[in-house]
């Protein structure tokens, strides 16, 4: 029964955090459970491998309860010192536990819980709230995201070069010639041009340089941090939305250097720096450039289609490999309305519904 509960409430995140709001209805193991989602899941799993820090399944197992009271509750006092977690420290790559200032009773809460949960069968789910369908995401695919060289491409290239060379041979100067401008041309298409082959005003492929290099492929593939965590308005809104940055400074506050490397790294320097001087006169927000951008008299709202399981990345592409963010799909009228024809076979099984509107005026008012 207890195992049950908690699968539930590590696949319905969200809704114990709404029960959380509610106090009455909740019993104390939920609260902890509601806990452990807001302060330590961004870092930690039960079961489901390592985030940022390890993975504590079992972890009130490997320690006595006095130390990990006292390393939850100041956590810096513990890596300075203690030796037990210099070395943690040391398998980390340097990479800190926050200080999440609990009191000593909401600790024990959390560690009950995690006890509770180590004991839940594996595979156990895993502890964000979009996290039950993550592993479909990471399957999905954009069609037209061709990134390798084409091999069509190339034996049509090795063809036209034999081909110069043969009039070359036969003393055709000029056929050659213009052979060898063919030739250059299926080797620009071949090696990567087509990505750039775009109809008018299509914007597929845009992938602007951003003022601080911020990686998805790290935070959202290695780290495997939900996209919501950082885009809850697409949940709950139309805009999707950028985080500010006090979502960033609840890991960077205490994250300052990459793995394996010594120093802060220049790129969260510059994260830090902006937090820093939040409040002085200088103050402003990060200027990252919009990459999507749908003209004013398209009305799109993401809420009702992330609501019905569509994952992001059937739109926007593998989002979890992009180094550098860049609009997958072309967004023009024909995807939209492609999309919403989707007849029940065709469309995939997750979704909850399937066809949207197709009339003007759901997208044009
Ligand atoms: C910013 C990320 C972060 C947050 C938030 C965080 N931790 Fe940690 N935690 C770590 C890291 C990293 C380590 C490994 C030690 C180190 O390098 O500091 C760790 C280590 C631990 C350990 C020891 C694990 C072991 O395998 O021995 C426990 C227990 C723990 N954390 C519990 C918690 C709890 C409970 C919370 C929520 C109140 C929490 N942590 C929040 C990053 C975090
Ligand atoms: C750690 C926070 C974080 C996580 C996790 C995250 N993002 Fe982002 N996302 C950002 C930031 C910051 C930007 C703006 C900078 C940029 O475009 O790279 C952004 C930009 C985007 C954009 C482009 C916005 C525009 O300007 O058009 C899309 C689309 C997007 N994210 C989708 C996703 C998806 C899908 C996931 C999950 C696979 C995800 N993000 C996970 C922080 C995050
Ligand atoms: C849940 C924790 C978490 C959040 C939230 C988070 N980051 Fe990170 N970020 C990390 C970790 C951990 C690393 C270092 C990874 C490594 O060691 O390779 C990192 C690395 C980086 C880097 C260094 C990349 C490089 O190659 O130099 C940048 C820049 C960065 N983050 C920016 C951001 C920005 C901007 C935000 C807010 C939109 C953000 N991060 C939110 C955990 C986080
Ligand atoms: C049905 C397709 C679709 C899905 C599913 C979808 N998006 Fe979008 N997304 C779009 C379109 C279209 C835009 C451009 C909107 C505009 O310009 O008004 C966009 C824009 C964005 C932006 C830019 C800022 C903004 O709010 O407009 C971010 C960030 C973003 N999406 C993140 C996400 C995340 C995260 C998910 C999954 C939780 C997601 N999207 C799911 C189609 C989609
Ligand atoms: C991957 C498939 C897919 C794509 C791409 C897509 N949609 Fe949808 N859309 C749906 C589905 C499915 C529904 C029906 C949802 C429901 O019934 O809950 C829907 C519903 C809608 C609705 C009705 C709900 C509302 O907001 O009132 C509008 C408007 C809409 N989509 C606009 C757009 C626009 C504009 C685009 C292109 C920029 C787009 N959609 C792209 C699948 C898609
Ligand atoms: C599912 C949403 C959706 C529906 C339904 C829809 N449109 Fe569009 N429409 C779009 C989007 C998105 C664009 C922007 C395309 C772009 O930027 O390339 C657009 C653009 C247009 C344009 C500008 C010309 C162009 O191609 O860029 C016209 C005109 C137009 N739509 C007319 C209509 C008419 C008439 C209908 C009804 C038969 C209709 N639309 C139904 C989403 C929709």
């Amino acid at each position: 029964m207890k195992t049950l509960l908690i699968a539930g409430i590590l696949a319905a995140g969200p809704l114990v955090l709404s029960a959380a709001a509610q106090p009455k209805s909740v019993t104390p193991f939920q609260q902890h459970a509601a806990l452990f989602l807001m302060k330590c899941a961004k870092c930690h799993t039960i079961g489901g491998g390592r985030r940022v820090g390890p993975d504590l399944r079992g972890a009130v197992d490997r320690h006595p309860h006095d130390w990990l009271i006292g390393f939850i509750m100041d956590p810096d006092k513990y890596l300075d010192s203690d030796p037990v977690a210099k070395s943690l420290l040391a398998d980390n790559d340097g990479v800190r536990m926050e200080n999440t200032h609990l009191t000593r009773e909401q600790v024990e809460g959390l560690l009950q819980f995690i006890k509770a949960a180590s004991d839940a069968p594996l595979p156990a789910p895993r502890t964000q709230s979009e996290a039950p369908t993550e592993a479909l995401a990471f399957k999905v695919r954009m069609p037209n995201e061709g990134m390798h060289p084409s091999i069509p491409g190339i034996v049509v290239l090795l063809l036209i070069l034999a081909l110069a060379a043969f009039l070359w041979q036969v003393g055709e100067r000029r056929g050659s010639a213009v052979a060898v401008v063919l030739a250059l041309a299926a080797a620009y298409w071949s090696f990567g041009g087509r990505r750039y082959y775009h109809l008018l005003g299509n914007e597929q492929g845009y992938s602007p340089r951003q003022p601080i290099a911020f990686s998805h492929a790290l935070h959202a593939g290695t780290l495997q941090i939900s996209c919501l965590y950082c885009h809850s308005g697409a949940q709950r809104s139309d805009v999707a939305g950028v985080p500010a940055l006090n979502v960033c400074m609840n890991c960077h506050r205490s994250v300052h250097q990459l793995a394996g490397e010594s120093g802060t790294s220049p790129e969260i320097a510059k994260v830090l720096a902006a937090w820093d001087g939040r409040d002085g006169p200088k103050a402003r927000t990060i200027p990252w450039v919009r990459v999507h951008h749908l003209p004013d008299f398209v009305h799109f709202s993401h809420r009702v289609h992330v609501a019905n399981n569509i994952q992001c990345q059937e739109c926007h592409g593998p989002v979890q490999k992009m180094t550098q963010m860049r609009q997958a799909a072309s967004l023009s009228m024909g995807w939209c309305i492609d999309c919403h024809r989707e007849g029940p076979g065709a469309a995939p099984a997750h979704w909850k519904r399937v066809g949207g509107p197709l009339d003007c005026s759901a997208c044009h008012w």
